[in-house]
């Protein structure tokens, strides 16, 4: 019982939708220089009484019915997030509250950037090993627009809010991780909510990102004895579209095996995975028993990687 089973996934946005056009009302920008720099074409943000708790409720919610999973059988609670509403409470304990989630168990925030859902996977994994539990909800949920300056066009056109949540039970399946970090290389930096917005040394990250993505990939391959035939979907955290067509030019690979939605949503750090698997879930593209490999990377500068069968 080394892997784990994806029962179900839930994802929420929220209601404030902003066009490149619009992004042009608060910085010098263009819809040309955002879609051919990026290939984002919109993204969500808040609205008045929208948060990252709220977001991560509403996905929450949505996973937990998609599994059938009865809330006594969350063995632990995990969101993933860089932008929680308070320090504290955690934004996993808002969700634990709202769900009315059983009382003897761990639940609590993971920061690590766009590569916070698959450190929190990896965490409840080894969670549900070591102590016993029938399954784990897993959440990356994130307002990002309230990190942003909105007049710095480096960072405000490139992120979106959003929240994907997934229950994952212990099974037994074929299950490989790799991760990293470069703590010397703290170059996507954001202080306190609202009062340090985010600043990004954008080319260094691309190269970071379009070097690490291969890599990972790679490491889960040798680590789990596949090659890139084997596997039906690679999912990347969303921040580029050109970081992933370098990414899928190193790998020699048909672009459509990588999922794209950045178009939608932006970049939604810890989101972007859950969403991706949600909405994956949800349109019939991702079936049980196809083999994934899930990348993040970002802030930190951490990476991970998550080889398993769905
Ligand atoms: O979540 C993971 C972490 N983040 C990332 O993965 C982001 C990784 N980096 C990137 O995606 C890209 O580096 C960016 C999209 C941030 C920037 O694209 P780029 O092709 O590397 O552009 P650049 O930074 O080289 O800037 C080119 C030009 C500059 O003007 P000059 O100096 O050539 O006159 C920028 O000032 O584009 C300018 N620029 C913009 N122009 C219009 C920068 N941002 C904008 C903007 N609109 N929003």
């Amino acid at each position: 019982m080394n892997g784990l089973k994806l029962l179900g996934a839930g994802y929420a946005l929220p209601t404030r939708v902003l066009t490149n056009d619009d992004m042009a009302g608060y910085v010098e920008t263009s819809d040309e220089w955002i879609t051919t720099r990026t290939g984002i074409r919109q993204r969500y943000f808040c609205a008045e009484g929208e948060t990252t708790t709220t977001l991560a409720i509403e996905a929450a919610r949505r996973a937990m019915a998609d599994a059938g999973m009865a809330k006594e059988d969350i063995g632990c609670v995990i969101v993933a997030t860089s932008s929680g509403e308070y320090a504290m409470p955690s934004t996993a304990c808002l969700v634990h509250k709202a769900l009315e989630l059983p009382e003897g168990i761990p639940v609590f925030d993971l920061g690590a950037a766009c590569a916070g859902f698959l450190y929190a996977l990896d965490t409840a994994r080894a969670m549900l090993l070591a102590h016993g539990g029938k399954a784990a909800l897993v959440i990356g949920a994130e307002q990002m627009s309230s990190l942003l300056d909105m007049a710095d066009r480096n960072t405000c056109v490139l992120f979106g809010d959003a929240a994907g949540a997934a229950v994952f039970a212990p099974a037994d399946a074929e299950y490989a991780y790799v991760c990293g970090t470069r703590g010397d290389m703290a170059i996507e930096v954001g202080g306190p909510r609202r009062s340090l917005p985010m600043t990004m040394e954008g080319q260094n990250v691309f190269r970071f990102a379009v070097s690490t993505i291969p890599a990972t990939v790679q490491a889960l391959l040798e680590a789990g004895g596949k090659t890139l035939e084997d596997v039906d979907w690679v999912i990347c955290h969303q921040a580029n579209r050109r970081i992933i067509d370098a990414s899928v030019r190193h790998l020699g690979v048909p672009a459509d095996k990588f999922y794209k939605n950045l178009d939608r949503y932006a970049n939604t750090s810890a989101a972007s995975i859950p969403l991706a698997l949600a909405e994956m879930k949800e349109s019939g593209k991702l079936v049980s028993g196809q083999r994934v490999i899930l990348v993040g990377f970002g802030g930190g500068l951490t990476w991970a990687g998550i080889m398993m069968t769905i």
